[in-house]
């Protein structure tokens, strides 16, 4: 029988400081789990970071520790490209086309950034704005079929196939219409303190998130505070957004099931689960942090994989935008 292509994955996380567990359940364990049935694309996505003012120090750290993080969680770049944005020219030039292809009434539709000029709104910057295209630019570059991401990306997700459907109708067949992979278990990890909220590692509260680098005992601790109820029985339920929450958090690092999970909770109170939902984290996270401090001690090796996955990325990313520039009418 005939091998078929494999599909193309890409994806993108933001280097805006501690990457969460949020970020680890609701994508990057995804991100790992698909390398060896696809061909994979990720990065970092240091040009959506400015959106939002950033100290250029910082930044610059900031990137280097998520591109190291990125490997520590098991991205390998033997199976995988995996490079930093920027490097990438091709990802702001198709940013722009995309830009006058996109409409100002469905991206002053998105939720995110309603959320971030409502955050910083001393700077509602033109970026802020059109963010959007240049992940629908990052992923249309590849032609990616399939994009894992968090519950919070969907918006994202559903603008960049309108602008796909919408170039392809104009212009046949330039790019590929991808489709979001969302998991089932983890896409939204909410707040350890106020659990209708996603976890985020923007929230002031430090007990109300999880980073995949913090010290056992900080992970302990914050699962100890986590917000339940007054009913003291491990079950999934609406109105227990807390216990829903801790059993999400616990069927995605163990693997249990909800029915699983309160068989082996039953007669037990919150304190007892608490633990075990910490314990199970803290097993999780606890390679994933010796790996990333390996990594963080060897600049060289990681300067010489973001460069040659750049290179590589580089090759396809200005096929596209060859393709896109010579359809338009831009003499190429
Ligand atoms: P970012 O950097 O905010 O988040 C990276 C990934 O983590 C997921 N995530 C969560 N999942 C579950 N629960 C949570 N509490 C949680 N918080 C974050 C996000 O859904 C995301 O998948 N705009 C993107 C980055 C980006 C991108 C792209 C993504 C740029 N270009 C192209 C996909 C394709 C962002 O800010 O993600």
């Amino acid at each position: 029988m005939e091998q078929q292509p494999k599909k193309r994955i890409y994806s993108a996380i933001q280097p805006s400081g501690m990457l969460t567990l949020g970020n680890y359940l609701g994508a990057l364990r995804n991100w790992v789990a698909m390398q060896d049935e696809y061909e994979c694309i990720y990065t970092v996505a240091d040009l959506h970071a400015i959106t939002v003012r950033q100290e250029p120090a910082k930044l610059r750290k900031q990137i280097l520790e998520t591109y190291a993080l990125l490997m520590a969680v098991g991205i390998d770049p033997e199976k995988s490209l995996l490079f930093i944005q920027s490097h990438v020219a091709a990802h702001s030039q198709l940013a722009w086309i995309l830009s006058c292809y996109t409409q100002f009434g469905e991206l002053s539709r998105m939720t995110q950034f309603k959320d971030k000029s409502a955050k910083h709104a001393d700077n509602i910057n033109a970026g802020l704005f059109s963010y959007p295209a240049l992940m629908a630019a990052d992923i249309l570059l590849y032609q990616a079929d399939m994009v894992p991401v968090g519950a919070d990306q969907k918006q994202h997700l559903e603008i960049t196939r309108d602008v796909a459907n919408r170039m392809n109708n104009i212009y046949p067949n330039v790019f590929t219409v991808p489709e979001p992979y969302i998991p089932k278990i983890g896409a939204r990890v909410m707040s350890l303190q106020e659990p209708t909220q996603k976890m985020s590692k923007s929230d002031p509260n430090v007990n109300a998130w999880v980073a995949i680098l913090d010290k056992p005992d900080d992970i302990m601790r914050k699962f100890k505070r986590a917000v339940t109820d007054s009913e003291a029985c491990v079950r999934y339920a609406e109105g227990k957004d807390g216990i829903n929450n801790l059993m999400d958090i616990f069927s995605a690092v163990t693997g249990k099931t909800y029915a699983e999970i309160e068989k082996e909770f039953d007669g037990k109170g919150y304190g007892d689960f608490k633990m075990a939902v910490g314990e199970a984290v803290v097993d999780t996270l606890k390679p994933v942090q010796d790996r990333f401090n390996e990594l963080m001690s060897n600049r060289d090796v990681l300067e010489t994989t973001w460069r040659n996955s750049a290179q590589q990325a580089e090759a396809i990313a200005r096929r596209t935008l060859g393709k896109v520039m010579k359809k338009i009418g831009f003499i190429y």
